[in-house]
């Protein structure tokens, strides 16, 4: 029988990297072997999905974008009163500190995780994390599967949706990911790869962990970001469509002009921009894997990036 549960592809598909079973990881101030990175059941992060995170990328020595990553992190602690004794040039230390532990210097990734912390007793009161943030930095080799370029992603629309700001703001990056976690189960059980989410009111809005953008009679467009995660990607990519003549909408818009799109693309920093081939089963344009929009904009994405990580280098010389 096979057990292997791995998804058959997912836009988190990496390169499979040996290196990362011994990699070390930065934990509350110590760097430790993987196998010794623990922190205690009592955490807020494990009791509660009380905590934030961070996806970032390392190229060429630089994370990638590192301001706009704190700019988002720094406002999600303040909204949910976790006070972190650390600012963001000690967070860019600590991550320059467990990758050059890990003899990282491009294609990393890094999970930076804050958590409200140990809690006294196990139950949810704010106030029983009685000694600080809990703070972790997961960097692994990884390099995104060039696979999935040529072959796209398939989606699936789900019953999940994106919820209002009144409830759990999609905007927090949160520990807690258990709407768009059932969200990937319902689209693999629809035998998709991921789950395409609607908002609250029926219109297309995002996945379960990038957001959404299609293309049409060359045009981009993408949902208005009211119930979506305000992804660092997502906005590189509609400020590179401005800066470059693209035309670009962020707007409302149903199923029916996805299903009609001629190309369809995610974006996150893992990935960057990922093809969707398919949407409900129906074919996403005529091409196989990423079309030629998607592909100018990947261009302008790299072209992006390597300018980001030269001012990081200058601003340091
Ligand atoms: C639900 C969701 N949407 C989108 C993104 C992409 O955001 P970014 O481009 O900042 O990586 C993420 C990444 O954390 C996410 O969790």
């Amino acid at each position: 029988m096979n057990t292997d549960t791995t998804p058959s592809h997912s836009t988190h598909d990496a390169e499979a990297d040996d290196r990362n079973d011994n990699i070390k990881i930065w934990v509350n101030g110590e760097i430790v072997h993987k196998d010794d990175a623990k922190v205690s059941v009592y955490d807020s992060g494990f009791m509660l999905g009380d905590g934030m995170w961070e996806g970032m990328r390392l190229y060429d020595g630089e994370w990638a974008f590192f301001d706009e990553h704190m700019d988002r992190l720094f406002n999600s602690l303040k909204s949910v009163s976790i006070a972190l004794d650390m600012g963001p040039q000690d967070i860019h230390k600590l991550l320059n500190d467990t990758a050059a532990a890990n003899d990282m210097t491009t294609d990393a990734h890094c999970r930076l995780m804050i958590t409200r912390g140990r809690k006294a007793k196990p139950f949810q009161h704010p106030a029983l994390s009685k000694w600080g943030p809990t703070v972790v930095a997961i960097v692994e080799h990884s390099k995104p599967a060039e696979s999935l370029l040529g072959r796209g992603i398939r989606l699936a629309t789900v019953p999940q949706v994106r919820g209002l700001p009144m409830s759990q703001d999609a905007k927090y990056n949160s520990h807690s990911k258990l709407n768009c976690v059932i969200a990937c189960l319902q689209a693999e059980q629809a035998g998709a790869d991921e789950g395409l989410m609607l908002d609250p009111h029926g219109f297309v809005n995002t996945t379960n962990a990038c957001n959404f953008f299609i293309v049409r009679r060359g045009e981009v467009w993408t949902s208005t970001g009211d119930y979506c995660m305000n992804g660092v990607t997502r906005q590189k990519v509609i400020d590179l469509c401005r800066a470059n003549d693209i035309p670009v909408k962020e707007k409302n818009y149903s199923l029916y002009e996805a299903y009609g799109a001629d190309e369809a693309f995610l974006t996150g920093t893992f990935g960057a921009q990922t093809p969707v081939a398919e949407i409900d089963g129906k074919p996403i344009g005529t091409q196989e894997g990423a079309g030629p929009m998607t592909l100018k904009i990947r261009a302008l994405y790299k072209d992006l990036v390597a300018q980001d990580v030269a001012k990081q280098k200058g601003a340091r010389t």
